[in-house]
């Protein structure tokens, strides 16, 4: 009840108001600022991918813009010599708009990254963005092939489906290289498992069938049932260190961060940044009341 009416009202707060709780989990407005971020954690050992916060856009100069800011973010992130790779979210450059400029956006953005050696993720939004962005992945996969990746989402019912289907760009060569989540999105339960426990059940069975099909996949998760289930699934079937990384959000579960780290894992951190911050965090307030505990937690914990 709470919950529900935060993250109504937030939006009509103050922005000061809502930058107390949100600094903790955005890198800041700018890019010096996501380099500085970025900077930090490589110092700490832990990779990053960077993306620019802006999703959902109205018109096709926000894209044309968004498209440029990244390939800005690339020319400095590699000169800096930052360890990491780029993360985008194809709304924020049309796909809802205009299918063909938008792809063609993201594919010069994924073209700027292949010069340099690196790689994109395109990750995944609600589910009415899950079919454009498989064909979007397949297009990108054939013509960069170790250059892009895509997210999946355990709480989708159609998700292992997916992946069997697109067994068939994987090879060992150019091995897929996926990010596994549960979905921040709220769906209708007719194509989304609601319940924890279904999620997580899920979640594992994915994970294993990609492990097991020599998939690269970034785990991305905070819940410690997870982190230990990957580990299990990790040991049993003695799959290299070379196939997986763990991946969380910016300022999300730091404790957990370190134990994994510790057992000597590889760890990628999610640096999001940009002047959008105040849509990004009402709008997935918006979205998913539950995310008002957190922010509840990070209005009295400091640090
Ligand atoms: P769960 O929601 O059970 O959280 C476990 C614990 O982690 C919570 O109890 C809480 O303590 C903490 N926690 C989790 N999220 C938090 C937050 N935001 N702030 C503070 N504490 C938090 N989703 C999607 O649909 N498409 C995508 O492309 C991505 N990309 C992505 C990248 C990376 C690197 C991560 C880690 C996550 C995503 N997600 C995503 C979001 C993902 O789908 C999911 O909503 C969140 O990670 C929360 O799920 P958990 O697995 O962490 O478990």
């Amino acid at each position: 009840m709470m919950n529900k009416l935060i993250a109504r009202t937030l939006p009509y707060f103050p922005k000061k108001f809502v930058w107390i709780f949100s600094k903790k989990y955005i890198a800041g407005e700018t890019i010096d600022e996501a380099v500085l971020a970025s900077k930090q954690l490589n110092e700490k050992n832990m990779m990053i991918t960077v993306d620019l916060l802006g999703e959902f856009i109205t018109n096709m100069d926000q894209a044309r813009a968004n498209k440029d800011e990244y390939l800005q973010i690339i020319e400095r992130f590699e000169k800096e010599k930052i360890d990491g790779n780029y993360s985008l979210k194809p709304t924020s450059f049309g796909l809802l708009l205009d299918k063909e400029l938008s792809c063609q956006y993201i594919r010069e953005i994924v073209e700027k990254a292949a010069s340099y050696g690196n790689f994109v993720r395109v990750d995944m939004e609600d589910s009415k963005c899950v079919d454009l962005e498989l064909e979007l992945f397949r297009k990108l996969k054939a013509e960069f092939p170790k250059h892009v990746g895509l997210v999946f989402q355990a709480y989708l019912r159609r998700t292992l489906t997916d992946l069997e289907d697109l067994m068939d760009i994987h090879t060992e060569e150019t091995p897929i290289n996926y990010r596994l989540c549960k979905g921040i999105y709220v769906e209708p339960k007719e194509i989304a498992f609601k319940d924890y426990h279904e999620v997580n059940e899920h979640y594992l069975k994915d994970l294993e069938y990609l492990l097991k099909n020599k998939v690269y996949v970034g785990i991305a998760t905070h819940d410690r049932k997870l982190v230990e289930g990957a580990i299990k699934i990790i040991e049993e079937n003695n799959i290299p260190q070379e196939q997986f990384e763990f991946q969380m959000l910016y300022g999300v579960t730091p404790e957990l961060r370190s134990e994994i780290l510790k057992k000597g894992f590889k760890m990628r951190v999610y640096v999001p940044y940009g002047k959008d911050w105040f849509g990004y965090s009402t709008r997935r307030l918006k979205e998913n009341p539950k995310m008002a505990n957190h922010i509840i937690k990070s209005l009295f914990i400091k640090g």
